[in-house]
């Protein structure tokens, strides 16, 4: 018989919420959303289903503090943790949500040991390898959300910059999720035109740099971290799972030579599918961005050492 997806969210903050509403809208399965905090996730579940008959979605929205309603979800997404605050990097909350996270997934995990889980807690390509050190997941069934987002916000930049319609703007964003994050100019293309055919190389140089702060602008403006187009990214990357679409996109994925890199999750483009991740692909890189990538990576392992790992 067939049967609905099952994706549990952890954490019903705004992220989790938002993640919920967005995946509701978009019809992809009964959802479960679970915080520590009593109440509030049940709250907010009934505030989205409760617009089922009007967007005309069948699926049920659940909120819990109990791990045992999350029992065989097809995918477990983690949004849990101290947000960012005005003032913190992302490495400012490693602590605090290496616990929550590694807590967390434990625990999920082992009720749903075939689910794939997704990645969101800050800093995100710490907390995908703290995920699955937790799960003991294969590596291809833990991904961390970042280059989607990133990715979003420099498409935006640059169908903004050229005036045409973001749908056409292809772009990806590698590395860690942090100011170093590298944006790949080279690899980026309006309606298949290269964009620094179409760019002068000092606007680029502007969206680029607006890009790898593009978190902080929105978290200073609203005084608390971003989650509107972090929702609408997770959404996509689960999309791409429960459908088995074989997206070619920015993920933070556990590398194991690739890049010439080991033992590290960070992000790079693969192709997500049924599986997870089923395969990174590796671009060449210019010396510069050779450069800017290995930066990226540094700034991931400090905090991994700092986590004793
Ligand atoms: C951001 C947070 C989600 O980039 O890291 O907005």
């Amino acid at each position: 018989m067939f049967k609905r997806n099952k994706i549990t969210i952890i954490g019903a903050g705004a992220t989790g919420a938002t993640t919920a509403h967005v995946m509701a809208l978009k019809q992809m399965g009964d959802i479960v959303l679970l915080d520590v905090v009593p109440d509030v996730p049940n709250g907010k579940a009934l505030d989205i289903w409760e617009a089922g008959p009007i967007e005309r979605f069948s699926l049920k929205v659940t909120g819990t503090t109990d791990y045992e309603l999350t029992r065989d979800s097809d995918v477990i997404v983690v949004t849990a943790g101290m947000p960012r605050k005005p003032g913190m990097s992302r490495d400012d909350l490693l602590k605090i949500n290496a616990d929550i996270v590694r807590q967390s997934v434990s625990q999920a995990s082992k009720l749903s040991p075939n689910a794939i889980l997704v990645i969101l807690s800050n800093p995100a390509d710490v907390m995908a390898y703290v995920a699955q050190k937790a799960s003991g997941f294969p590596y291809h069934r833990v991904i961390g959300q970042a280059g989607v987002l990133d990715s979003a916000r420099f498409r935006t930049f640059l169908a903004d910059a050229l005036q045409v319609s973001p749908k056409d703007v292809t772009a990806f964003v590698m590395g860690g999720h942090g100011d170093n994050m590298v944006p790949l100019v080279r690899y980026s293309s309006v309606g298949g035109i290269p964009v620094e055919k179409l760019l002068t190389q000092d606007t680029l140089d502007e969206i680029v740099q607006r890009t790898r702060t593009g978190g902080g602008e929105v978290l200073n403006l609203m005084k608390v971290s971003a989650y509107y187009a972090p929702a609408s990214s997770l959404a996509e990357m689960v999309e791409a799972i429960l459908k088995d679409e074989r997206r070619v996109i920015p993920v933070i994925s556990y590398l194991n030579g690739e890049y010439g890199e080991f033992d590290i999750f960070v992000g790079v483009p693969a192709i997500v599918g049924g599986n997870g991740i089923e395969k990174v692909l590796e671009v060449e890189f210019t010396n510069e961005e050779q450069e800017a990538f290995a930066k990226s990576v540094e700034s991931v392992r400090k905090p991994l050492s700092l986590l004793n790992y």
